[in-house]
């Protein structure tokens, strides 16, 4: 079935001229990915980034850009609900949300039946209007108290994390059509304890870094087999989200670009974390410098399929990030690269299991490279799909503007700008190729 579907596709394909809308197969999934805290904040301040936002870096200076607060960022809470008719508008048949530990089990062991109940009435209001829920179970956010016993720079605490796990599983389990165990661990441990940009804001603790790391991977582990024992368990569909970012000198004969291209390989983790998934060895090992080690025979069968985060690769320049010549640079500090997301499946294809991109976008305030951006890279995931890769589905991140965690409200990913003084969402034209060109075989 599979092999006629693509060779319908192959087929369609080299009848369509560039303009021409791409269409995927039926089952594809369609959808946007957000996390509820950069849309919906702290419902109770408990989290670990209310109390980070009110941090001094090392030099002084906010934690966050502009000393901005979280807040309620863009009213998830409140306007969750009627958002839903965004996505209908958008053509998606699915979404990416996360679930907020500190919500839901504000005080350890103590679980808000209101918080559950809102995820369970989502769900069922997603399903109601034809779009499939996807479930992050930690992006970047949990309760202040799992920090207060040290967080996941203890491998002991993971039995916390799979507690809750196993509390929103039970409660969601059967409307939820793909679950997440852990967004990017490996930025979670680079921007949390090397760069110190995120919560817990540790810098250069590279030993603690590789730790969380580790127990990060070991959590993702344990949550799946605990899952699977649950009732559902067996047919639900669990996988971990990568970022699979990679750094490049600009130049070959430039010292410092290469050695700041080794440097952040080794901290973004690409290597380390695809050799645990694909053998269970994890190796974070600079000589002299940190040497953090585990075995777990487990790991290559704890994922029934692989999130990919992709969004571009960073040149290293003499003076910090740049590109290669008639490249774009968007708002941050990245080029527009779409060869990239192409190969970042090819490269994740080899561990075996279907592959989803679950988040991929462009922060772009002045929306002029928006629809080049998203035209150009999901060709490529089309393209992908076409050479018999098994990608089953598309994120853009994200469906509108919000928290970008260290940078506050100043980065511009949306497919909707929001106006912060009355949370009004405006569809921007940057979003059409999303919208009109981004089809689904049995919705065309
Ligand atoms: C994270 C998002 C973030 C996005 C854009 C990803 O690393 O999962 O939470 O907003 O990148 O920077």
């Amino acid at each position: 079935m599979q092999v006629i579907s693509t060779l319908l596709l192959l087929i369609c394909s080299s009848l369509l001229s560039a303009n021409t809308p791409l269409l995927f197969p039926n089952s594809f999934l369609k959808g946007v990915a957000f996390s509820v805290h950069q849309n919906g904040g702290d419902l109770f301040g408990r989290s670990n980034w209310s109390v980070f936002e009110q941090k001094k870096t090392v030099l002084g200076t906010p934690t966050v850009t502009g000393n901005q607060r979280c807040n309620s960022s863009v009213g998830f809470w409140q306007k969750g609900f009627e958002d839903i008719a965004l996505l209908q508008e958008l053509g998606c048949n699915s979404v990416r949300f996360s679930v907020e530990w500190s919500a839901i089990e504000p005080e350890p062991g103590v679980f808000n039946e209101v918080v559950l109940n809102f995820y369970e009435r989502y769900c069922d209001a997603l399903i109601a209007a034809g779009i499939q829920p996807t479930v992050t179970l930690h992006h970047f956010t949990h309760p202040h108290w799992f920090d207060v016993i040290g967080g996941f720079e203890k491998e002991i605490n993971i039995t916390y994390f799979v507690r809750f796990c196993k509390v929103v599983f039970s409660r969601l389990n059967n409307k939820v059509a793909l679950w997440y165990t852990i967004n990017e661990p490996t930025v979670y441990s680079f921007m949390g304890y090397i760069l110190g940009m995120h919560s817990p804001g540790k810098t250069m603790h590279f030993t603690l870094a590789g730790t969380v790391l580790k127990n990060l991977l070991l959590a993702h582990v344990r949550v799946y087999q605990e899952l699977k024992k649950l009732p559902g368990g067996q047919q639900a569909q669990i996988g971990i989200v990568h970022q699979l970012l990679r750094a490049q000198a600009y130049s070959e004969w430039s010292p410092f670009g290469k050695f700041t291209a080794w440097f952040l390989n080794f901290c973004a983790a690409h290597k380390q974390t695809k050799k645990f998934l694909e053998t269970g060895i994890f190796e974070y090992k600079i000589p002299g410098i940190v040497n953090v080690q585990t075995h777990c025979p487990e790991a290559p069968q704890s994922y029934d399929f692989i999130g990919i985060n992709y969004y571009s690769r960073v040149v290293t320049g003499i003076t910090g990030p740049t590109c290669f010549p008639n490249e774009v640079m968007t708002d941050m500090e990245y080029a527009i690269y779409p060869d990239g997301i192409y190969n970042a499946i090819a490269e994740m294809a080899t561990l075996g299991v279907p592959m989803y991109i679950t988040e991929n976008g462009i922060p772009d305030a002045k929306d002029e490279h928006r629809a080049e951006f998203i035209k150009n890279y999901l060709k490529k995931v089309h393209e992908a799909v076409l050479d018999g890769y098994d990608v089953r589905g598309y994120f853009y991140w994200t469906l509108m503007d919000n928290y970008e965690w260290d940078r506050g409200f100043t980065q511009k990913f949306g497919l909707y700008q929001v106006d912060l003084t009355n949370l009004n969402r405006v569809l921007r034209p940057g979003a059409e190729p999303f919208k009109d060109h981004f089809l689904i075989a049995n919705r065309a």
